[in-house]
């Protein structure tokens, strides 16, 4: 089996993957995701190509570097515990690799989530919330949204939860994003990202991710994306509102829901709700009522509403997004080997972010 950097690589698949190649690895025995990304490869020990097009392709590789160093330091400082976070970025002769904490997948379809008990989705769906409102939080639009996104999986204590992965098409609001380096989905695309295709100049912001979950949500409690006038030649929902087209939300919908996923396909994104907006409506109603009306009588004497662990769903009361027992086992979890030269191998190059990996 392949050793790189310290890990051994189970054999590469590009099983539910968009642009890279993806397998299992261990490093000091635990289990690892590891993503090869199959573009942009770097010019190593090239005999073809002229010293100026080597220097011009390991300029692209350098960028390519740092805008991935950023985007996955804050990842790794802004998840709540549910955006998985990045463990190593490398390279190795042409191609670059990260790895991140194995997640056990369930295979589930929309289907399947559409099939859980109303309640569980609400809160599943407040989980996926939360999880993108400590992205925008950093000022990171995921921007690839979407139902092979998102990891449905089992805490250690047997609760359903969720995972957000795959930060590789994400970009910084403050930044300009060019019209060629978008990238996802197109059924889960915002009008505002349709119009760029069209050269409609607008600014890019994180309410793109709240289109994208209006268009998932709606999945996951009707079944099916929003309607739309198909006869139109429209493709999808953000291509449909783009052309002053009405969608129609599901009327399976319980209402309330109906009411946030309206405003969350809103053709306006600043009349889209943030993603705390969204998670605040998704919390559990008898939480909110605890919340509003009597926290007096909950037998304990921290009065704060309850909140649930992002990572094993339980109730808990106190700051932060973990129950006591989980942040506990965060705080003391496996940290990153970070030393590089320990693992180096001939032919490759190790980075960090300002954080550390
Ligand atoms: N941390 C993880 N643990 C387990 N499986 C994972 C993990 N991350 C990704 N996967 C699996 O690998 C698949 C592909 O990963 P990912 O979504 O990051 O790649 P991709 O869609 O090809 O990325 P890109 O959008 O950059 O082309 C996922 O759909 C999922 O099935
Ligand atoms: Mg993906």
């Amino acid at each position: 089996m392949e050793q790189l950097f310290g890990y051994t690589l189970g054999e590469m698949t590009n099983r539910n993957a968009g642009t890279c190649l993806w397998c299992f690895g261990t490093k000091n025995g635990k289990e690892y995701f590891i993503k090869q990304f199959l573009n942009p490869k770097y010019p190593y020990q090239d005999k073809v190509l002229s010293p100026e097009r080597i220097e011009k392709k390991k300029k692209q590789c350098r960028d390519n570097v740092a805008r991935k160093i950023r985007v996955y330091d804050a990842v790794n400082r802004f998840s709540d515990g549910n955006d998985v976070r990045i463990y190593e970025f490398f390279r190795y002769e042409q191609k670059y690799y990260l790895s991140m904490e194995k997640i056990e997948e369930l295979p589930w379809s929309i289907q399947d989530v559409y099939d859980l008990p109303e309640k569980e989705r609400r809160r599943l769906c407040a989980l996926i919330a939360h999880a993108v409102a400590g992205l925008h939080q950093g000022g990171l639009a995921h921007s690839d949204l979407k139902h092979e996104n998102i990891l449905f999986t089992k805490s250690s204590n047997g609760t359903l939860t969720v995972k957000v992965i795959d930060f590789d098409s994400a970009f910084f609001e403050a930044d300009e994003i060019k019209s060629e380096d978008i990238s996802g989905d197109w059924v889960y695309f915002s009008p505002e990202v349709w119009g760029r295709f069209d050269d409609i100049d607008c600014h890019l912001t994180c309410k793109i991710d709240i289109f994208a979950l209006g268009v998932l949500f709606h999945q996951y409690f009707s079944g099916d994306v929003p309607g739309f006038d198909h006869e139109t030649g429209c493709t999808a929902a953000g291509q449909a509102v783009l052309a002053g087209l009405p969608l129609t939300v599901s009327d399976k919908i319980p209402s309330d829901i109906r009411e946030l996923l309206i405003r969350m396909l809103d053709a306006d994104p600043e009349k889209r709700p943030t993603a705390m907006e969204v998670f605040t409506a998704f919390q559990p109603e008898e939480l909110r009522t605890l919340a509003e009306k009597k926290p007096d009588t909950v037998a304990v004497e921290d009065d704060r509403p309850p909140r649930y662990c992002t990572n094993c769903g339980r109730q808990y009361r106190g700051e932060g997004f973990l129950c006591a027992e989980c942040a506990e086992k965060e705080a003391k979890g496996p940290k990153p080997v970070n030393d590089p030269k320990k693992y180096f191998t001939k032919g490759g190059d190790f980075f960090s972010t300002p954080s550390g990996f």
